[in-house]
């Protein structure tokens, strides 16, 4: 497992406006995301021991956070596979396309927040391992 991430993706330290009050974070478009955002939803009450994902897609980009609890994300390029730990509001990961994840060892009460920049599209999934391998190279 390498801690390198595949091309496309990255994480980033998100700015906190943190007063006496406690803590807020703001995620705008072309400044915190990268792109411009078409779609948000969020993966909640994930059942214990229930790894999620085992896609890839064609073209979305994606910007995901845990504000909420924890869980790890796997990616994979079809040639190496990293691993990332999203374990604080603070820290967002942008997945590129063509990027098997892999979402597991989601904590109890694990809210996981992702933007994308298109809406959802099921054409634009590749679901079988085997097709994601062949398909990156070529
Ligand atoms: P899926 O992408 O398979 O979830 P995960 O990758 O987290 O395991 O989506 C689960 C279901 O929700 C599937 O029936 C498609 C549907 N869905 C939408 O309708 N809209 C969306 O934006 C997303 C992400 C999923």
């Amino acid at each position: 497992m390498s801690h390198v991430l595949p091309p496309g993706c990255a994480l980033v330290d998100l700015p906190v406006k943190g007063d006496a009050r406690g803590s807020l974070i703001a995620l705008e478009q072309g400044r915190d995301v990268p792109f411009a955002i078409a779609r948000a939803y969020y993966v909640y009450a994930t059942l214990p021991g229930v790894d999620r994902g085992f896609h890839a897609h064609r073209n979305l980009r994606q910007f995901a956070v845990a504000v909420s609890g924890a869980c790890t994300m796997v990616l994979d390029d079809g040639r190496v596979r990293s691993e990332v730990r999203l374990d604080r509001p603070e820290l967002g990961l942008t997945i590129g396309p063509m990027v098997w994840h892999e979402m597991r060892a989601f904590t109890p009460g694990c809210v996981l927040l992702v933007l994308a920049d298109a809406l959802y599209d099921e054409a634009d999934y590749i679901r079988d391992y085997q097709r994601f391998l062949e398909a990156v190279r070529g």
